[in-house]
């Protein structure tokens, strides 16, 4: 073989293994094509849906975490879930992101995203950020440099060696910086932070790569009622711009923010509607608020 047809030959077999991660399935074929974005970035919100699950199950040694879960999130909907502990609130956005694998179920990331297709840092690629509990920024650098690298970790290595903030980035993070109640903050060390302020630095971080979803789990956990209250308006700002999955023991905090609110029990959704609807719920008061 000559040595052009070795270098065609190389830049095919490189081609051919250089598609891009959106799109990229296991079993290919039709349902490849049915799992394909609309184009990079985007995610067909036409059905009225950006995240639906359905009978979802999964166990963990014989036990039923999740149990036929099935839940339906529009765009830009602040949607919360109470339910009493070990309900599989935190199971639950293990799947969506990708950490726990359903035994059984869909998923779906708008219309035509199947999740299930997807590992756990693609999904994260695609716009589902999630935060959980504890905060986890790093304490050495200050608040500028958190938000920076927020933006980094999606460009690969190569590239954030030579990492500059164009406009467009400088003036989106001066916006969250604002955004987060950190203003003022921006050159002070992270680790220097209070509790509240380090969660706000964190959902800073997810909101620099623009998610459509964010997932967050007990938020507002060890803050003090002002940090609450401020972490509040912060979500009621998000709201419409992102979609929010928030997961709360605080019914003092869910009763701010909650449009529409889903009990989870058991695996399994066991009431939905307003907040005053679900605590008039008998159901609801046995199993979780009567406590
Ligand atoms: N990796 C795992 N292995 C075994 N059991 C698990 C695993 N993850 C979760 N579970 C179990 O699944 C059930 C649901 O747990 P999960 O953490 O989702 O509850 P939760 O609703 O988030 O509760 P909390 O309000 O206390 O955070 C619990 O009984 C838990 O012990
Ligand atoms: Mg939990």
């Amino acid at each position: 073989m000559t040595p052009d047809l070795m270098d065609e030959g190389a830049r095919r077999a490189e081609a051919l293994h250089a598609r891009p991660v959106t799109g990229k399935t296991e079993s290919g074929g039709r349902a490849a094509a049915f799992s394909r974005p609309l184009a990079h970035g985007q995610v067909d919100v036409t059905h009225g849906r950006i995240l639906y699950l359905e009978e979802v199950c999964v166990s963990f040694d014989g036990f039923r975490a999740i149990n036929k879960l099935s839940l339906d999130i529009a765009p830009g909907e602040l949607r919360c879930i109470i339910g009493p502990n070990g309900a599989g609130k935190t199971t639950m956005m293990d799947i969506i992101t990708g950490k726990t694998r359903p035994d059984s179920g869909t998923v779906f990331f708008g219309s035509t995203i199947d999740l299930l297709r997807y590992k756990e840092a693609e999904i994260a690629q695609m716009g589902i950020g999630r935060k959980f509990q504890k905060p986890t920024v790093f304490e050495q650098l200050t608040v500028f440099e958190n938000l920076e690298l927020a933006l980094k970790t999606d460009k690969g290595v190569k590239a954030s060696m030579f990492f500059r903030l164009d406009t467009g980035e400088g003036d989106r993070l001066a916006e969250i910086l604002h955004t987060i109640h950190l203003a003022d903050s921006v050159n002070r060390q992270a680790g220097n932070l209070s509790h509240g302020q380090k969660q706000w630095l964190e959902i800073g971080m997810l909101l620099m790569q623009d998610p459509k979803l964010l997932l967050l789990d007990e938020p507002v956990a060890g803050m003090t009622d002002e940090e609450t209250a401020r972490t509040a308006e912060l979500f009621l700002t998000l709201k419409g711009k992102h979609s929010l999955l928030v997961v709360e023991h605080d019914m003092g905090f869910i009763k701010t923010i909650s449009e529409k609110v889903t009990v989870l029990h058991e695996g399994s959704v066991l009431a939905e509607g307003t907040l005053d609807q679900v605590q008039a719920d008998e159901r609801v008061i046995e199993v979780y608020l009567g406590r």
